[in-house]
């Protein structure tokens, strides 16, 4: 019997768990269902990706989308636009919106929100808070939600848990890995006059290194004494690698592009409040000892930390501007421009942005590039030399950092579940994203 397949992407070079080869990629009904050599005549259509990468999607693990509250920034459809040509199939959204999602009624309604307006898969974060402590065992369990995230050190909103005894709280009682923004707030809060007005290059002199290595510090005792797992985000400094490298048994790690990318001072001469981000872009020392715990596999997943906020709102004085810079759109651009300068295997790439995130965060069905998974895929031009600039943001903010900037190594096509949402550049089926799914709440 002739197999029959809805698509067919043919002649690429898949990059998945079997290594990097020749091969074709055979979809029905929204999933893998063979990987091989398939006859034009078995689809229903076929894709000629000659010349080109087939990776699995590319999962964000955390990006903020803004909507409810803080839509003049961003929402739902314009962040899940610009993830998706970007090549990024599924993201997960943080809780710092406004409302916070911090209860049962808030996810429910970035879900229905998001129905027929995003078009990538997508899951939420709930927050931790001193007040929800006692729901989260089950706000945690919710459909489309990818866990709980704490701030430990304030950022953009309100969001904060500064005590040991309230991490405590809501570590002892949740059962899914906990993703946390690590930087001490009373030291944060001592080292403010240290900020210069004017001087955004002083944004990583008040946020210093301590700062962020005496969080994490604390945030493994608690995971120690109470026996749960933690992800620690955004890693900005060495001494947090060595850390992490030391107590892999409960902490799992991201880093950011950004942190891999630009580094201070100059970045701060470049861009000005443009670079400010929470926890701040480093010198070079700290930027190596990042890039080494990409190689040496410390780290376990990228996540880019889209951040947007407006470029009036960028364009006050320092302090008084906001944190944050967009990077959705520009995560895989970036990281394949990393490839191309030999900084990484592409293997490796796709184990930080595919493998990781599944492996870490327990998504049912995604991550690889098997028969069975779900048809994400992010397909690659690794010869493709293009200039990022503003005017290709899809985000409602607008901007890059990276304006300007030539990189080789361009998303070409955005495949989820089958559907080709976008291809070369244009919005190809849109609005199709549906939440994730996870093994520990599959029931
Ligand atoms: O710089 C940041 N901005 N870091 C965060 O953790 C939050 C983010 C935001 O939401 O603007």
């Amino acid at each position: 019997m002739t197999a029959t397949f809805d698509l067919v992407l043919k002649g690429g070079t898949v990059v998945n768990q079997d290594g990097r080869g020749r091969r074709d990629v055979a979809i029905r009904d929204g999933r893998i269902v063979d990987i091989g050599t398939f006859d034009r005549a078995q689809a229903g259509e076929v894709i000629n990706c000659k010349g080109l990468h087939i990776l699995p999607g590319v999962i964000d693990t955390q990006v903020h989308f803004r909507e409810p509250g803080l839509d003049h920034k961003e929402d739902l459809e314009s962040g899940s636009r610009a993830a998706v040509m970007g090549g990024v199939t599924a993201v997960f959204e943080m809780p710092n919106t406004n409302p916070q999602t911090v209860t049962a009624e808030a996810l429910a309604d970035k879900l229905a929100r998001a129905r027929g307006r995003m078009h990538c898969d997508h899951a939420f974060f709930i927050g931790g808070t001193h007040d929800n402590a006692a729901d989260l065992p089950e706000l945690e369990r919710l459909p489309g939600c990818c866990g709980v995230k704490v701030f430990v050190g304030s950022s953009t909103g309100d969001l904060l848990v500064e005590d040991d005894a309230g991490v405590e709280a809501i570590l002892s009682r949740i059962s899914r890995r906990a993703a946390f923004h690590a930087e001490d707030e009373p030291r944060l809060r001592e080292r403010k006059g240290l900020r210069v007005a004017g001087d955004p290059s002083s944004h990583p002199v008040w946020r210093d290194p301590t700062a962020a290595l005496m969080a994490t510090e604390r945030l493994v005792a608690i995971a120690r004494r109470t026996g749960k797992r933690i992800h620690i985000l955004h890693i900005s400094t060495g001494p947090e690698m060595d850390v992490l490298m030391a107590n892999k048994d409960v902490a799992t790690v991201e880093v950011t592009p950004h942190h891999l990318t630009l580094e201070a001072p100059g970045c701060y001469q470049r861009l000005g409040t443009r670079a400010q981000m929470n926890p701040p872009v480093r010198d070079a020392a700290h930027k190596e000892r990042i890039w080494h715990g990409v190689l040496d596999g410390t780290v376990d997943v990228l996540g880019s930390d889209h951040a947007p906020h407006t470029l009036d709102e960028k364009s006050g004085t320092y302090p008084d501007t906001p944190s944050g810079m967009t990077g959705v759109q520009t995560l895989v651009p970036l990281m394949l421009d990393h490839v191309n300068a030999g900084r990484l295997t592409i293997e490796r790439f796709v184990d930080l942005t595919s493998h990781g995130p599944a492996r870490i965060f327990n998504i049912a069905r995604k991550g690889r590039i098997a028969a069975g998974y779900d048809a994400d895929l992010t397909i690659v031009d690794m010869k493709r030399s293009e200039q990022i600039t503003n005017s290709w943001i899809a985000s409602k903010s607008r901007w890059t950092p990276y304006h300007g900037e030539t990189v080789t190594g361009w998303p070409v096509g955005t495949f989820v579940r089958g559907m080709k949402v976008m291809w070369q550049g244009e919005l190809a089926t849109p609005s199709s994203g549906e939440p994730v799914r996870f093994l520990e709440t599959l029931a």
